[in-house]
């Protein structure tokens, strides 16, 4: 008889989120409460607000995951919980609410780690054949390229030198004055833009290795918008709604050229025969036409995680299984590590 159900939680950055998640992968709830509204009109995630809203919204929504999945406190395995990496107060109140939920309900604690689950949103959407592969992490706070034998095991073979693909997104947006979340405001002002109507660079994309820069990227887009402080003379046309379009569809357009680019390296330095992509900026529709068209002509497989496993959520922590199976547990006094843990 397998074991039944865990219920893992998610609350390293601005989505509180509670899901259940069966002992074959299968998730028979999943349920995310997004602070997006909360946050707007700052432009971007403020830590404070992020945890109050946390600590108001977590026992809801776990509530409400046990519910949709129709299981009780009794029939559960254990008790799964982000612990890094993310804000730290954010991640706090997750942990809390598991570590307190552990005791309580005298069930083994599972730690699991924000990046590792990015990617193991494509083994719970495609499967075990989804490993061997190479990994991409495509989020707000990452941009890392993953060399991944099993579901297990993930070594960081590559990752952005400055700023995350996201980051990079969220702040074009800003300077474009396009509403926060940056990502899905670009995406949208892009449709109606044209991607090759401003030349902008493509940052180390032809250099050897496995390594993209979003920084010189997002200078560039700045200047095209706003004007180059070094060449005053030379005015920025007017910023007005076709040209605001036409800036978020070349960036967008560069920004996935760079991407599409490096996994090319990747699946070359790797020889791995799938691609595994997760992380918020997967949900990017040009980045998914541009790794489908990448994957077919490398007769590589594209395992990319479905889109409501992208954008940061609980389901994806389905990865405590792994350690659940291998007997790795937390103590109860375990902490949470803000930065990355390699
Ligand atoms: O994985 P995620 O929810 O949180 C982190 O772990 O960082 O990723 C959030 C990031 C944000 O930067 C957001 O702007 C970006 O993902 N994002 C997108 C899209 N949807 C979300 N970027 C580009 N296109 C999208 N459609
Ligand atoms: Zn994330």
């Amino acid at each position: 008889r397998s074991p039944g159900p865990l219920l893992a939680i998610e609350s390293s950055c601005d989505e509180t989120a509670a899901a259940v998640i069966a002992a074959d992968r299968s998730v028979l709830s999943s349920v995310v409460s997004s602070q997006a509204a909360l946050h707007e009109r700052f432009g971007g995630v403020v830590p404070e607000i992020a945890s109050r809203a946390h600590v108001e919204r977590i026992l809801p929504v776990i509530r409400e995951a046990l519910a949709e999945a129709n299981v009780t406190p009794t029939d559960l395995s254990a008790i799964a919980v982000v612990t890094h990496p993310g804000l730290v107060g954010s991640l706090l109140v997750g942990v809390t609410a598991a570590k307190t939920l552990a005791a309580v309900w005298d069930l083994p604690l599972i730690a699991v780690d924000h990046l590792r689950a990015h990617l193991y949103a494509c083994r719970i959407a495609y499967g075990e054949e989804a490993f061997p592969a190479c990994g991409l992490v495509v989020s707000g706070g990452h941009t890392n390229w993953y060399d991944c034998p099993d579901a297990v095991r993930a070594t960081l073979i590559g990752s952005t030198i400055d700023d995350a693909a996201g980051e990079a997104f969220d702040k074009v947006a800003r300077l474009l004055g396009l509403p926060y979340p940056g990502g899905p405001s670009v995406q949208q002002a892009a449709e109606h833009g044209d991607p090759t109507a401003v030349p902008l660079p493509r940052p180390m994309m032809n250099r050897p290795e496995l390594a993209v820069s979003f920084s010189g990227l997002k200078t560039a887009v700045r200047y095209a918008a706003l004007g180059n402080p070094n060449s005053p003379e030379v005015p920025a046309p007017p910023l007005g709604e076709r040209r605001i379009a036409d800036l978020a569809a070349s960036f967008q357009a560069a920004a996935v050229d760079v991407l599409v680019g490096k996994c090319d390296l990747a699946l070359k330095q790797t020889g791995r025969p799938t691609l595994l992509v997760g992380g918020g900026v997967a949900a990017n529709r040009a980045l998914r036409v541009g790794l489908t068209d990448l994957c077919e002509r490398r007769g590589v497989r594209l395992c990319i995680a479905p889109m409501e496993l992208c954008v940061d959520n609980a389901a994806m922590a389905g990865l405590a299984w792994e350690s659940f199976e291998r007997g790795e547990f937390a103590p109860l006094d375990c902490d949470v590590t803000p930065g990355l843990v390699r």
